[in-house]
């Protein structure tokens, strides 16, 4: 089955930070899990070019917008590789292909009959470029995410008829009830929804950074209209070999978005796609924000901790797990450099670095550096075997901390086989050879099992274990642990040193 997974697409106005580094980490933990299931994955991810804030910034530098979205956009193509994501395509609303889509959607919605023209007058945010409702302006007219004073905006504008598409928003909502995760998330999607839907404005007259409206050259669109796209103008053109891949994938499975972008993911995005007869992603997952203390990680805060910098010193898995074990995926969480060492120290280099290590150091010492080829201990490997219909089953509603806590429980479950056993007292007595090669191989097998269970968050450490323990496949068809799946096995760089 195909499945497409996207991430929200960053604005190239700042720099990147850990918060766009979040969202990015958990779409490929999805996809490459997705990807050892079998399954035809498609993991999209981008910057949002285009608005009024790019050309504000560029106003400012004293540069073209297009100089500014060029030299911005290669650092967050460059976060990519840094945290190892496996990105099928990296879109950029600024590629002709993207506007070309843009344009062609939107006249459509248009030929629909859902837009019209009007004279916008009301409050905006140039921060969010957002057009502020009544209830989303707070005191003394100001934004209510960045606490800065609202614009008041009058312009001639073309207005996409979103009110018409209350009912069948909420009958979405009705029928599937999956579409907006977590519940809390769906909650508040409703709640908006049927507290009225305005029509919102779909271009904007007085700048003219962004795609040009074909029937009228005075307006671009309304950059949310143009980014929200990306979603589904990227398939028509993101093949290298030129092929269309918009039928083998859409809709998405899942779209992955941050709390703040909320509305225009589950209200106006899919009456979008309603106006224009196309069909529905399956699922938008809002996640939470990470925090500095209590307040929200973003441009200001946003060098507290610096990724490049920890990414540097311990290595992209350390950070990628960090984020995804730190943070309760779905609720905001506060991240720090303290937490981030603590965790390294207790759960990676304790926790699975010692079993890894001990492991496969016992082999070589007790078995010459060959897994005995004997039955496994049947309650260990009862325990090891359900863990990945375990794992597939919160990854299927995008339970990350869910599968990662499954796998921890079964990591710490496995140190405390080998205290229990005590391998090293066994191979005292020759009397019972026959019961410490049955342990080695326990262990060694079922250490296996997690570490292909791990790649997802940790792809460059579960390779090293996997290539040690001379069993690089990772489909998880193999994650069951099988009597007689290793041999000989080769010696384990550190995978988690001290720092
Ligand atoms: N360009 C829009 C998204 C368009 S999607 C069609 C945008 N860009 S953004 O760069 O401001 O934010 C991108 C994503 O990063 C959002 O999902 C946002 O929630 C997320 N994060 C920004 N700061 C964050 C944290 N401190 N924590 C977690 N995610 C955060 O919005």
């Amino acid at each position: 089955m195909s499945f497409y997974i996207t991430t929200p697409i960053y604005y190239v106005n700042a720099a990147p930070h850990l918060g766009h580094a979040y969202s990015t980490i958990a779409a490929d933990v999805m996809a490459r899990h997705m990807r050892q299931r079998g399954e035809d994955v498609f993991f999209l991810t981008g910057t949002d070019e285009h608005g009024e804030p790019v050309a504000l910034a560029a106003e400012r530098e004293g540069v073209t917008p297009q100089e500014l979205v060029d030299r911005n956009a290669p650092r967050f193509i460059e976060l990519g590789p840094k945290l190892n994501v496996s990105n099928d395509f990296f879109i950029r609303t600024s590629d002709p292909e993207h506007m070309a889509t843009v344009q062609e959607i939107l006249a459509r919605i248009r030929d629909n009959g859902h837009v019209y023209e009007g004279v916008y007058e009301g409050w905006y945010c140039p921060r969010c470029a957002d057009f502020k409702t009544d209830a989303e302006v707070g005191p003394e007219n100001t934004c209510l995410i960045h606490k800065t004073p609202l614009v008041r905006e009058k312009e001639d504008n073309y207005f996409f008829r979103l009110s018409a598409f209350q009912d069948d928003l909420i009958t979405l909502l009705d029928e599937q009830p999956d579409f907006v995760v977590p519940r809390h998330r769906y909650n508040e999607a409703r709640s908006f929804i049927e507290s009225g839907l305005q029509d919102v404005s779909l271009s904007r007259s007085t700048f003219t950074w962004g795609v040009p409206v074909p029937w009228d050259d005075k307006h671009v669109f309304y950059v949310w209209f143009d980014a929200l796209l990306n979603y589904y103008s990227a398939l028509s053109y993101a093949a290298e070999e030129g092929d269309d891949l918009t039928e083998r994938f859409w809709p998405a499975q899942f779209h992955f978005i941050g709390k703040d972008i909320l509305k225009f993911h589950t209200v106006f995005w899919p009456a979008m796609l309603m106006a224009a007869g196309l069909p529905l992603p399956e699922h938008v997952f809002v996640h939470g924000f990470l925090l500095i203390g209590k307040d929200k990680m973003g441009k200001s805060a946003g060098n507290a901790i610096d990724p490049f910098a920890i990414i540097d010193e311990y290595g992209s898995d350390a950070l990628r797990f960090y984020l995804m074990r730190e943070v309760s995926f779905g609720h905001d969480g506060s991240v720090s450099v303290e937490g981030f060492k603590a965790r390294y120290e207790s759960e990676l280099a304790n926790d699975l670095g010692n079993l890894a290590s001990r492991t496969i150091a016992m082999v070589h010492r007790y078995r010459d550096g060959t897994v005995p080829d004997v039955a496994l201990d049947p309650d260990l490997a009862a325990e090891i075997d359900g863990l990945n219909g375990e794992v597939c089953a919160l990854l299927d509603v995008a339970d990350l901390s869910g599968a990662a806590d499954a796998i921890w429980l079964r990591v710490r479950r496995l140190n405390r086989y080998v205290e229990e056993r005590a391998p090293w007292t066994l191979a005292k007595d020759p009397e019972r050879a026959g019961e410490l090669d049955s342990v080695l191989a326990s262990l060694a097998e079922s250490l296996r099992v997690v570490a292909v269970l791990l790649h997802p968050w940790i792809p460059e450490s579960s390779a090293k274990l996997l290539a040690a323990l001379g069993a690089p496949e990772l489909d998880l068809e193999g994650a069951r642990a099988q009597a007689g799946r290793l041999g000989a096995i080769d010696k384990l760089p550190q995978l988690f040193p001290k720092h």
